[in-house]
């Protein structure tokens, strides 16, 4: 029996003031899986563009522009399917659940994972159970066998793949088992794709079991455009249409910001070649350093995401004094509290799409902090 808890949202630490760290310049940020590498100069020119045109005085149509809906499409390589253009991949995220919510028996997520969409089905009244996933033997990832011990009819899986926090991806066998469940109990499954071009391969759920799986899609790692607010929700017409007959954005999302995203998918390529090569360079760089201390052990290497977990557990340090210690020194990373009821007190996460000088300023921070020797296998404070 899988260990689970039904209630993700507790015991979960306050967070940081954002607010506050964005006063600091010389913050290395590596806390929230936000890219900062120098955007594409096409990029930079489209929103230059919007601005001198003054688009931003007008509304963006309701399920964002044609031309950025197909390259979504497109990118993902689901014909057949139809996109929805949303504030951020949490937007789409967020109508998801409160849209579904009616008809749904209960949220099956992980433990570690994404906490939003459990909290949102929970103010709808649904229950939430989150599968533990905190382990080597199976890979840090949900398996088959762990969801069929938790689904019902009517529930929806919400996937997050590659798995914000912990780095690990599912390859086309596993999702295939996965479905193969959802499919005898009828449930929906959202694929949470918010990494998927960090990964070096990826399956689409969609791809399985088209006729009851959304696809959610973030332009805010992938490109940068965190603070632009821009992502989608991909899914066959009839299933999307309950989701777009009402949307959560009549208005339409910011118009500058899908202009940046249209700019962004025409140079993808050459994009993130380069994204990628610095990412895996950074990762190399954050678990030599973690090996060559006192302190921790990365939990899933490579990771396919855009960040690695640090296990810090089983010494006399929290993840959050960890983070604590990490920020004096100037360099943000994130506790594992926000992401893990059950073990965020274990680990804590670095993101490493960013400057590879960031990287080594996290490395030096860690090595001055624990410096290489005998590690104390002591008890946890
Ligand atoms: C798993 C997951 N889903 C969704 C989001 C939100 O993405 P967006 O910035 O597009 O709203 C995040 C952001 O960290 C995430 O980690």
């Amino acid at each position: 029996m899988p260990r689970t808890a039904s209630h993700p949202s507790a015991g979960t630490a306050p967070a940081p003031s954002f607010e506050a760290l964005l006063q600091r310049p010389d913050l290395a940020w590596m806390g929230q899986n936000t890219t900062h590498l120098d955007p594409p100069p096409e990029v930079v020119r489209a929103l230059i563009d919007s601005t001198m045109q003054r688009e931003f005085q007008f509304y963006a149509p309701a399920l964002g522009f044609k031309e950025l809906r197909e390259l979504i499409v497109a990118d993902l390589g689901l014909a057949g399917s139809t996109a929805m253009i949303t504030d951020g991949a949490v937007g789409g995220l967020h109508h998801v659940c409160t849209a579904l919510a009616p008809g749904l028996s209960r949220l099956i997520t992980t433990d570690p994972g994404w906490p939003w969409p459990g909290r949102f089905v929970e103010l709808e009244g649904v229950p939430v159970t989150a599968v533990e996933v905190y382990s080597a033997e199976t890979g840090y990832k949900l398996s088959a066998a762990a969801l069929a011990e938790v689904i019902e009819p009517a529930a929806l899986l919400y996937l997050i793949d590659p798995l914000n926090p912990l780095g690990s991806s599912y390859d086309s066998g596993e999702l295939e088992a996965i479905v193969e469940v959802a499919r005898a109990h009828g449930a929906i499954i959202v694929h949470d794709c918010t990494y998927r071009h960090f990964a070096d391969g990826h399956t689409l759920v969609a791809e399985l079991y088209p006729e009851a799986t959304l696809t959610t899609y973030s332009f805010s790692k992938w490109l940068g455009l965190a603070g632009l607010r821009l992502g989608a929700v991909v899914g066959r017409p009839e299933l999307l249409g309950r989701l777009t007959a009402t949307p959560s954005n009549p208005l339409g999302a910011n118009i500058q910001a899908q202009r940046a995203a249209i700019a962004g998918l025409k140079v993808k390529d050459p994009w993130l070649h380069r994204l990628r090569q610095i990412n895996r360079r950074n990762q190399q760089i954050v678990t030599e350093a973690v090996q060559h201390s006192s302190l921790g052990h990365v939990l899933v290497d490579p990771s396919q995401g855009n960040f690695l977990a640090i296990d810090v557990g089983g010494q006399h340090w929290t993840a959050d004094g960890v983070c604590a210690e990490l920020l004096e020194r100037d360099v943000f990373i994130r506790s594992g509290t926000y992401q893990s009821p059950a073990f965020g007190e274990r680990f804590v996460k670095v993101s490493t799409s960013v400057p590879t000088l960031w990287a080594e300023r996290f490395a030096a921070a860690w090595a001055e902090l624990w410096p290489a020797g005998q590690r104390d296998e002591g008890g946890q404070s």
